[in-house]
């Protein structure tokens, strides 16, 4: 059922609210301005022992891993990365015993992932899930986990489920954080960031109008590019996979500091970008990313905190901690490669050659 939209995929980003609610609901602990994780089965002793974490993914969960990744360097200071699961589990990887693993998954099926996690247990490694459906194969072979609860999501390209993921990761970095250094304070800060969040979501949706347009401005584009820097950088290749997937037009993902080392020889009028440009401390690089676009005559689309002089547009999104804005920042683009896939008559829920779950090597 539907209930009045007219694919899954437009239901589902609508439904984000709720869902990061739902993630948050009965988790936060205001005394000790921490997070209760019950399935995480780590004690504080545990938490305190882990020298690294790894996460391993594939597709969009890969992605929301690497956000991840930042986060648990931020909040917790340990060393953190995220790896595609498949490739990690061909390169006979060293596993540690003091780094924790995560294994992110929307449908817990992925083969590449499944059989990372088979691969890590009988190395003996800890290895925890970060999963949306409950009693799924991932779920039932780690160690214990974090549901990100973003609901049943059937359109094959993942949207909500990233969000509670980046989200379900915001609550991890926290809680190892508190077990940490991090302060009573900026435990506050977070979890007030995080109480924000749905109402947040509510009003980037509600600028649809907006993006509805500038998907069409934009959909003549036969290639895009998508930049980003540190905490934008993983929200950056989201978006430029999303559109891929729903609207077929090539797209790629850059560090804006890589720009000027290869991929400034493609940016002409007919190869447009889109800049996630966060109000942090790396606005005026950013900045400067988009002014050298704009000198080789590039069309600038970007999301960012305040109107970008140098963009041909902007889609303003509200602002949160710094750490957790790139849980925001990707939302209005995921409402970009839906608009723009329909303009071109796309078949949204089901693209071409993919599957939902990816059940084989
Ligand atoms: O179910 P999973 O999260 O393990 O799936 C991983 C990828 O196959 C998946 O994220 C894929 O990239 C989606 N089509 C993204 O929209």
């Amino acid at each position: 059922d539907m209930g009045g939209h007219d694919t899954y995929m437009h239901k589902e980003i609508h439904e984000q609210a709720d869902a990061v609610d739902r993630a948050l609901r009965g988790r936060i602990d205001d005394r000790f301005s921490t997070v209760h994780l019950g399935g995480l089965n780590l004690d504080a002793r545990d938490a305190r022992a882990v020298r690294r974490v790894k996460i391993l993914g594939c597709g969009t969960s890969y992605h929301a891993g690497q956000i991840g990744a930042q986060m648990i360097e931020e909040l917790a200071r340990i060393p953190a990365d995220a790896e595609p699961a498949s490739e990690f589990r061909y390169r006979n990887p060293v596993v540690d015993p003091d780094t924790l693993y995560i294994a992110v998954s929307q449908s817990g099926e992925t083969y590449d992932v499944l059989a990372a996690v088979q691969e890590l247990k009988r190395k003996g490694a800890r290895v925890l899930g970060l999963v949306n459906v409950v009693g799924s194969a991932i779920a039932r072979e780690t160690d214990g986990g974090i549901y990100v609860h973003a609901g049943p999501e059937v359109c094959v390209v993942s949207t909500k489920c990233f969000t509670n993921m980046v989200v379900s990761f915001g609550l991890l970095a926290l809680h190892l954080g508190r077990t940490r250094d991090l302060s009573v304070a900026d435990g506050k800060r977070i979890i007030e960031g995080l109480r924000k969040l749905p109402g947040q979501i509510e009003e980037i949706l509600a600028n649809e109008e907006q993006i509805e347009k500038l998907a069409g401005e934009y959909a003549d584009a036969k290639s895009m590019m998508f930049i980003g820097r540190v905490r934008g950088y993983p929200v950056a290749r989201e978006a430029s996979l999303k559109l891929k997937e729903v609207s077929y037009i090539h797209a790629e993902a850059y560090p804006a500091s890589e720009l000027k080392h290869g991929p400034l020889a493609l940016i002409e009028p007919a190869m447009p970008t889109v800049a996630i440009v966060p109000d942090d401390e790396l606005l005026e690089k950013n900045r400067a990313a988009l002014e050298e676009i704009k000198a080789r005559s590039g069309r600038i689309l970007a999301v960012a905190h305040q109107e970008q002089e140098k963009a041909d547009h902007t889609i303003v999104v509200p602002k949160n901690e710094d750490e957790l804005d790139p849980i925001l920042m990707g939302i209005p683009l995921q409402l970009f490669a839906y608009y723009t896939a329909k303009a071109m008559g796309r078949d949204i829920d089901k693209p071409r050659n993919l599957a939902k779950s990816v059940t084989v090597e």
